[in-house]
């Protein structure tokens, strides 16, 4: 029977049988024990599924894993220990040293870094694209070599919404899968596989725990990507793994190929599995995401349509305002046109009142998180990209003076009480 998102949030992914615990049990054990050698060997061959040593796999995990896979509406997931560790799993399962990847040039700086600087590394290279920009210029960007289209559904910091249509079509007919990192809209926003994405990446640490509790992250297959129809482009996924005594990934699991492989080979080398109990708060927080990205969402709406009134206010980005230029894609692409709860804007004489404006307010703090239940700012001037010049931060789609403004689960009446009171304290 097929549920509603709202009854994924809450029952999806751990369905308990006779007698056992309603709440997904934390399966808090590195090993799991088996009666003959022939039953581990089978194990280690990927003969017969089953868990056999956590840093592959875990019962706990799995099934938070599932639920996301049924909110996304993919085939399968896997949880990793962190957002980057997905998106460096999702990059690194389609390449190796030599290839290449077309990126959106908006997209959080941490991926930014990741990509540039330590993927880039590893022999990985990378060419950024203006999201914006009308499809052949971004398919120009495309080499022999390119592996994947990178992009994120709303970026952070910028609001940026990401046409996820228009970069399918363009990854598709350049024959490679398009990676979205949806982690600001959330899949009970949006659900990129309806617009043509193929995987997508989470940091859960966002909104989907909602509460700052735990740093998490999570890469989700459609299952609708032909690698065996680009087989000379995806050795990996179509060819027999030496690893695994020859089997092939395509052939020997299917639609599970990509999650299949990413947990075999990555995460047996490289590790990064969250903690059995790390996962178990993330689903504490699924339970109630439906509930919570529409308030949020809803919350930001009504501060942003205020401080767009304000005269000390210069611009206010975010896409379900009617003068963002994203809000005929946010009506297309979003439940409810609404993109999430974070929006940026910038105060009448730049960076310097934008800080002084910060640190006036009282109950929504300066913090480096974002998307959870607790209102808070941040300067990415200041912060995140400090050590950028006005002219690059420009360059980065970052204007100086930009406040990042992440809205919480409070009364939207006591959160614009403490803007009010932060423009009164500077006036
Ligand atoms: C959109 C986005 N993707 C990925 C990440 C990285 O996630 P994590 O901090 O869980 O590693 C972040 C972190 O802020 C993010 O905002």
């Amino acid at each position: 029977m097929k549920q509603s998102i709202d009854t994924i949030c809450v029952q999806g992914g751990w369905q308990p049988k006779r007698g056992e615990p309603r709440q997904p049990p934390i399966v808090q054990s590195t090993t799991f024990r088996y009666e003959t050698t022939q039953q581990m060997a089978d194990l280690f061959d990927l003969k017969a599924p089953g868990y056999f040593y956590t840093r592959l796999q875990n019962p706990t995990n799995d099934q938070v894993a599932a639920k996301i896979a049924a909110l996304e509406g993919g085939v399968a997931a896997m949880l990793t220990s962190s957002g980057q560790a997905a998106s460096t799993f999702a990059v690194l399962n389609l390449c190796s040293a030599g290839d290449h990847v077309v990126a959106s040039a908006q997209i959080y700086g941490g991926t930014f870094n990741l990509f540039a600087v330590s993927l880039k590394k590893l022999g990985i290279d990378f060419t950024f694209v203006d999201p914006d920009a009308p499809e052949d210029e971004i398919a120009a960007a495309f080499r022999p070599e390119t592996k994947c289209l990178f992009g994120e559904t709303v970026a952070n910091p910028s609001g940026c919404v990401l046409d996820i249509a228009k970069f399918a079509r363009i990854a598709h007919s350049k024959g490679v899968p398009l990676i979205v990192d949806n982690t600001f809209a959330t899949p009970v926003l949006c659900r990129p596989f309806e617009f043509g994405a193929d995987i997508v990446v989470h940091s859960t640490t966002k909104y989907m725990d909602g509460h700052a509790a735990q740093v998490g992250g999570a890469i989700v297959d459609s299952g609708a990507f032909d690698w065996e129809a680009h087989a000379a482009r995806f050795p990996g996924l179509v060819e027999p793994d030496p690893s695994y005594h020859g089997l092939s990934y395509t052939k020997n699991f299917g639609k599970l190929a990509f999650i299949t492989k990413a947990t075999a080979q990555l995460m047996r080398d490289y590790g990064s599995i969250p903690s059995p109990f790390n996962a178990f708060l993330l689903n504490l927080g699924l339970e109630s995401l439906h509930l919570r990205i529409r308030r949020h969402a809803q919350s930001a709406l009504e501060v942003a349509r205020w401080l767009e009134k304000r005269p000390e206010t210069a611009w206010v980005e975010f896409a379900g305002l009617e003068s963002s230029k994203y809000h005929a894609l946010a009506q297309k692409q979003f439940d409810g046109g609404l993109p999430c709860g974070v929006m940026t804007f910038g105060l009448k004489g730049g960076r310097d009142v934008s800080v002084k404006f910060m640190d006036s307010l009282k109950m929504i703090e300066i913090v480096t998180h974002v998307a959870d239940a607790r209102s808070c700012v941040l300067h990415p001037a200041s912060h995140t990209h400090r050590q950028l010049t006005d002219e690059q931060l420009r360059a980065a789609g970052i204007p100086p003076d930009l406040i990042r403004f992440s809205v919480g689960l409070e009364d939207p009446a006591d959160i614009i009480a403490d803007l009010e009171q932060a423009f009164a304290a500077m006036a």
